[in-house]
């Protein structure tokens, strides 16, 4: 039997199959839920080597240490069929083995190369994809799909989605135009398509263009709200274009309404959550209990850095709801996982250390440090993975320790930076009317900041 995309299958239970069809496209839809569709594939055959491969892949890119004794048993599941199990299974089987054991690097070459062995395996492509994006491996998220492409054609199920992916890789590799296009071609093809909805969400906010964002995603919320898993995170980037244009109440109001609604264990929505309610608190938004929910799940956590991205938003978290006492032992516990090595080691030593090392002198009010470790932690903050956007938040922290501290040949440099991609951001303007005003420069404070109010009343209005 083979899949819609001709890839041999080892199950022979029509509806088993049919099932894993299906699953593929949730998966990469990022539409129902996958795993519910494969359990289904598994209730048909439980012996379904490539449904236990495709479940076993999925949990890896979820950044979820609770899912891994369950991937354990899928690869054992897999592994105890033998050459029953086929190829493709018991390579997505040793990869995942492998991520389990930390080498989440190599975890990724390997089903990198099965993809480019099986450019149809979708499963492969799209967990090559999306560890890729945990691995901060820009210019992979790109290229991958280039390699790929060519071994496709338009009428094979889940084609449009690779442009979506490609679209993405192209917009962290800073290529927009390219990004732009691939990511609405992909929407040509497939309107229900959040990924690519939000690869060309990730352009505008690069770009600054608010008033872009705001249409593209009101004007497709039909198409990428509803019944997504990936929902809560456009949400994020809708407030995110509200944030830039200082209107704090309405990037609120999303928080409650798309970004956090309910209480959720999930760790990827729980950090959205924790950056947004972070850049408020940047802009001196008081958020109410808000930081409850996410203590709840991170101080579980606090001694557990699984995933250095991860912590740096456990930490935001404990400093929001002033536990000074769960941060210090974050902190511990990085440095211990640190010392371990593995690909975790690495992001928690390179990256995510000095990033919440600044974090926790900002709370502190010990700007000076802040700037300094966040300084550090800059330049090496792709290595714990997340998208530029996510990881501004930490220029966006060293901007306000300068401007807090009085820091102001820095702060100037660091403004400069961000005017520079993003010109005519009312947030950014404000903060440069702030720092005019600390340095004596009155008229031109009062100048740049009509200027920030007259932008916001445009793009308002
Ligand atoms: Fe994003």
């Amino acid at each position: 039997m083979r899949d819609a995309r001709g890839m041999t299958l080892t199950t022979s239970n029509r509806s088993a199959a049919d099932c894993y069809d299906a699953a593929v496209l949730e998966f990469a839809s990022f539409t129902d839920d996958p795993v519910v569709t494969l359990d289904k594939a598994l209730e048909a055959d439980p012996n379904f080597a490539e449904a236990l491969a495709a479940k076993a892949a999925l949990f890896c890119t979820t950044s979820e240490q609770p899912l891994e004794a369950e991937t354990v048993a899928l690869v054992a599941a897999i592994e105890g069929q033998g050459s029953a199990a086929g190829e493709t299974a018991r390579r997505h089987a040793a990869a995942a083995k492998t991520w389990i054991s930390g080498d989440w690097h190599k975890a990724n070459a390997l089903w990198g190369s099965l993809a480019m062995d099986h450019p149809q395996d979708l499963v492969a492509v799209q967990t090559a994809h999306l560890t890729d994006f945990l691995l901060g491996q820009n210019q992979m998220l790109r290229d991958r799909i280039a390699a790929v492409l060519p071994a496709w054609s338009e009428d094979m199920p889940g084609y449009s989605y690779l442009y979506g992916m490609r679209a993405f890789g192209e917009e962290e590799s800073g290529r927009y135009a390219e990004a732009e296009a691939s990511g609405l071609r992909a929407l040509e093809m497939q309107p229900r398509d959040p990924w690519a909805v939000h690869a060309v969400t990730h352009v505008m906010e690069m770009q600054g263009r608010t008033a872009d964002g705001i249409a593209h995603l009101r004007g497709r919320e039909g198409d990428w709200a509803p019944d997504s898993f990936l929902a809560y995170h456009v949400w994020w980037h809708l407030a995110l274009f509200h944030l830039d244009r200082g209107d704090t109440e309405e990037a609120l109001k999303l928080y409650d309404s798309g970004v956090h609604p309910r209480h959720t264990e999930v760790a990827m929505e729980m950090l959205d959550a924790a950056s947004l309610l972070w850049r408020l608190r940047l802009m001196d938004v008081e958020v109410g209990a808000r930081w409850k929910d996410p203590l709840t799940l991170y101080e579980a956590q606090a001694e557990d850095g699984y995933y250095a991205f991860n912590d740096m938003h456990a930490m935001m978290t404990f400093l929001g709801s002033e536990r000074f006492d769960l941060a210090e032992r974050l902190v511990a516990t990085m440095e211990r996982r640190a010392a371990k090595g593995g690909s975790n080691g690495m992001m928690a030593r390179d990256a995510g250390l000095p990033t919440v090392r600044g974090l926790l002198a900002f709370a502190r009010g010990d700007y000076e440090t802040a700037v300094e470790h966040l300084e550090l932690a800059r330049p090496a903050a792709h290595r714990f993975g997340g998208s530029h956007a996510q990881r501004d938040v930490i220029a966006w922290t060293a901007t306000e320790a300068a401007l807090r501290g009085n820091l102001s040949p820095r702060a100037q440099g660091l403004l400069a930076e961000r005017l520079a991609a993003k010109p005519q951001s009312p947030t950014i303007l404000r903060q440069q009317a702030r720092l005019y005003r600390m340095t004596g420069r009155t008229a031109e404070a009062e100048r740049t900041d009509s200027q920030a109010s007259n932008l916001a009343a445009t793009l308002a209005a």
